[in-house]
């Protein structure tokens, strides 16, 4: 294998370019400068959805909380817990993508949580018209989470990082998982129990 050059050529005198060197297109240009358009939207839709997931850390102690059936409470609960994890995963993209965890406003996740706090002062504690309403709001958040992640690995794949793709998929299929159990709650009981109110 041919030796690879690994110094520069040593510069003698580091003058400063002061010359506008038309026609010379800089090599050494720094990479922050390369980075187009899409990763730039890619970096702050990170930023929003680590909003959103930090701000559903605060909110689905209070689904839990609010739920008449044990076995949506276990739900909001076992979601709970991965949710702590989805937080950190995207620490792990922020990493990999060189830079400081940074959370941005998500008005989307703002209003979906704001509408799961109002179903709870609009229903009965206890009722099982409670849970039947629980149940939607949870999953206008996972249906939020599933087109988030499931965008922004695709977007991920695109631009070559394979690594925060793999990271965002795994947090797709939770919050997939999420949904599902969800549905089969609604239809196990929950919403034939709601109709005897
Ligand atoms: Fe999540
Ligand atoms: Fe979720």
């Amino acid at each position: 294998m041919a030796a690879t050059h690994t110094a520069k050529a040593a510069t003698s005198s580091r003058s400063k370019a002061t010359t506008s060197a038309k026609g010379s297109k800089s090599k050494s240009a720094h990479p922050k400068e390369e980075e187009g358009k899409l990763k730039e939207f890619f970096h702050d839709e990170i930023k929003d959805i680590y909003w959103a997931e930090k701000k559903l850390v605060q909110t689905l102690p209070k689904l839990a909380k609010a739920a008449t059936s044990e076995e949506l409470r276990d739900a909001f609960t076992n979601h709970l817990e991965e949710t702590k994890e989805h937080v950190s995963r995207l620490e792990q993209v922020f990493e990999l993508l060189g830079e400081k965890a940074q959370a941005k406003k998500c008005d989307a996740m703002e209003g979906i949580t704001e509408e799961g706090a109002s179903v709870i002062e609009d229903t009965e504690d206890g009722t099982a018209t409670r849970d039947v309403a629980l149940v939607l709001a949870g999953q206008k958040a996972e249906h939020y989470e599933i087109a988030t992640y499931g965008g922004l690995a695709q977007i991920a794949k695109t631009l070559g990082l394979d690594e925060i793709a793999s990271l965002l998929e795994t947090t797709l299929q939770e919050e997939k998982n999420a949904d599902a159990t969800l549905t089969s709650l609604a239809e196990g009981s929950i919403n034939d129990d709601a109709t005897e109110e």
